[in-house]
């Protein structure tokens, strides 16, 4: 009998259930009855407290669909991983020791970069581990794209569409703050799809002037409205050019201000004298259920994650690579983030039709 764990790691998105369920009908397919599956609780907070379930074929049916996971996530910082907190655990020796006592000939893991980082170090470790990328950042490396990330676009979209038909009604401008801390992926593909004015992204430090600017211009061409789309950790010229002690400092003292959009305001329009709204569409751009895109593709890296398990070919995250279906080590991707390149082609695109990145 193969018995085969599974979690899910970090921050939801959509499209973990139909990968968890990718997977498990990819291993009953091929082992038949020969298969055990056990469902992990919480992510690696289950592995670590030995909270586990048997699951039953009948789980993986209907979730196809279904937003977030049915296991359950937790943030559990790789950077932890190896400190032993007031509790004494030793959690790298607690995870080995429940993946023993399971009896696991393999674990599958689903998570975003720090996910990956904490499945390589149990690779390390010796565990038999297999990795699926997920996330709406889009930023894990070795792979062409996450699931999750598809989704995500298609709700961060309809927002700066809905925005676009009040924003043109009013002659207002509009600040509309996409997740992505790191990387930019999810402002720059919803910003183009939803024909934003200004993106801005933390790849591409902005000058505030420079946004006023487009801002002016539209208004001298008689456009009465304007749409910035800025990510979470977009970050201006001069904030980038600090030191981390400093930018600390002054980010605690604009505490009042919860965020990258109102930032920006705070930046171009000090007096508060323009028509200017922000609107953070937040966490519900990774509820939901998965776009066609992420249900394709995860059923594709649940199948493919089942084959590496039958093949015990451990140590390994699935990816798109193209248009194929590639199985990466573990060891070559974890500890990289994948960024947007300024001078990708979907920026130089958007910047040819006159979007602005408040950068030249
Ligand atoms: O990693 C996905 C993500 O949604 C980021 O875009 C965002 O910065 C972060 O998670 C939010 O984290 P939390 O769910 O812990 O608030």
């Amino acid at each position: 009998m193969k018995k085969v764990g599974i979690l899910t790691s970090g921050g939801d998105c959509q499209g973990l259930n139909a990968a968890i369920r990718g997977v498990a009908k990819a291993l009953y397919e091929s082992e038949k009855d020969k298969v055990e599956i056990y469902g992990i609780a919480d992510g690696y907070r289950g592995l670590i407290e030995g909270d586990y379930r048997k699951m039953q074929k009948s789980d993986f049916s209907g979730i196809l669909t279904v937003g977030g996971t049915i296991l359950g996530t937790s943030r559990q910082p790789f950077k932890l991983m190896r400190v032993v907190g007031d509790d004494a655990v030793n959690k790298v020796d607690a995870m080995k020791k429940t993946y023993k006592k399971m009896g696991l000939d393999a674990l599958v893991v689903l998570g975003g970069n720090g996910t990956q980082k904490s499945a390589n170090l149990l690779a390390n470790e010796g565990l038999n581990v297999v990795s699926l990328p997920k996330t709406i950042d889009n930023d894990v490396y070795g792979t062409d794209v996450t699931f999750g990330f598809h989704s995500a676009v298609g709700i961060a979209t309809n927002v700066i569409d809905c925005i676009h038909t009040t924003a043109t009604s009013h002659g207002r401008i509009f600040v509309i703050e996409i997740m992505g801390n790191k990387a930019g992926w999810l402002t720059l593909y919803s910003g183009v799809a939803g024909g934003a004015d200004v993106i801005l992204i933390p790849e591409i430090p902005y000058e505030p002037e420079q946004v006023l600017d487009v801002l002016e211009e539209r208004r001298q061409n008689g456009k009465n409205f304007s749409i910035i789309a800025i990510a979470e950790g977009a970050i201006s010229k001069a904030d980038a050019a600090m030191s981390k002690k400093d930018l600390r400092i002054k980010r605690e003292s604009q505490s009042a201000l919860p965020g990258a959009g109102y930032r920006l305001v705070e930046e171009i329009d000090p007096e508060h004298k323009l028509p200017i709204r922000v609107t953070v569409p937040g966490h519900v751009q990774r509820g939901g259920s998965p776009c066609a895109f992420d249900r394709v593709l995860t059923t594709r890296f649940g199948a493919a994650a089942a084959k590496l398990v039958r093949e015990e070919n451990f140590g390994n995250m699935v990816a798109l690579y193209g248009k194929d279906v590639v199985s990466v080590p573990l060891s070559e991707t974890a500890g990289k983030r994948r960024e947007v390149d300024p001078d990708c082609g979907e920026v130089r695109a958007a910047k040819d039709i006159g979007i602005s990145f408040a950068d030249e």
